[in-house]
């Protein structure tokens, strides 16, 4: 049986032929969903900066979570150095060091101490009165606060997987490639890079300039994946 690291090396090793990601005329939504891949290949000398990067975070955090809460917490790893730290905890991805960042996609398990900003803002705008706010407020720390490590990270989880899509796909729609990664150590890179405690790893998710396409998407036909009405 291969390694994680064997397997995720075999991916690199693909011969895909030369064929760059397809740049689109268009961000229509569909031609945007249809054409992300996951790509492997990346220009190292393609540099984006700060304000590129945070467009693309702040139309990825529109995306809904529970309670609107939000719990995920971004690391922007730029540095070429910190990448080649990353790179061995990462399976020797190459795409680490090659892509212009890697974004580690982080789910904050006490979300819920937010919950105030978050309302309380939603009063000044003059859309929820403070006796709602209050009502909401208390109510998400009943909920929220009591949740075992283990409610909390299923939480994280699943609102963090829908913000690390809607990145990815802004990203195509704005010219640029990623890759998200699952394939890390997860205990390694909390150390290496200081993660704080109550922050869990969701993936990482590399971001740049791809130089060769992903491979084509097969994806299982509907009638297998789809139930209507009950099982
Ligand atoms: C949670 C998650 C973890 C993944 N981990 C890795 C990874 O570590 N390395 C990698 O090369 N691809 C990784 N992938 C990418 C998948 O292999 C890829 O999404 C899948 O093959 C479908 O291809 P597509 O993204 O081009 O549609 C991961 C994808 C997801 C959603």
């Amino acid at each position: 049986m291969s390694s994680k690291q064997d397997y995720l090396n075999k991916i690199n090793e693909l011969d895909l032929g030369s064929n760059q990601p397809k740049t689109l005329d268009s961000s229509d939504f569909f031609l945007v969903a249809e054409e992300r891949r996951s790509v492997r290949q990346y220009d190292p000398t393609f540099e984006l900066s700060m304000e590129e990067i945070e467009e693309i975070l702040t139309i990825a955090t529109k995306a809904p979570s529970s309670s609107n809460l939000q719990p995920w917490r971004f690391l922007v790893i730029q540095e070429q150095e910190l990448k080649e730290k990353l790179l061995p905890i990462a399976n020797n991805q190459k795409q680490v060091t090659d892509a212009s960042a890697v974004i580690a996609v982080l789910g904050d398990l006490e979300a819920y101490k937010k919950a105030e900003d978050i309302y309380g803002d939603i009063v000044k705008s003059g859309k929820m009165t403070k006796e709602v706010k209050d009502f909401y407020v208390s109510s998400i720390y009943e909920n929220y606060s009591h949740l075992s490590e283990e409610q909390a990270t299923k939480v994280a989880m699943v609102d963090g997987g829908l913000v690390s899509m809607q990145l990815m796909l802004a990203a195509k729609a704005k010219g640029l490639d990623t890759v998200p990664m699952g394939g890390f150590k997860h205990d390694e890179f909390i150390k290496a890079f200081h993660v704080p405690e109550t922050f869990k790893p969701v993936m990482l998710i590399a971001l740049g300039k791809g130089t060769q396409e992903g491979f084509e998407k097969y994806r299982l036909p509907l009638n297998e994946v789809v139930t209507w009405n009950t099982f």
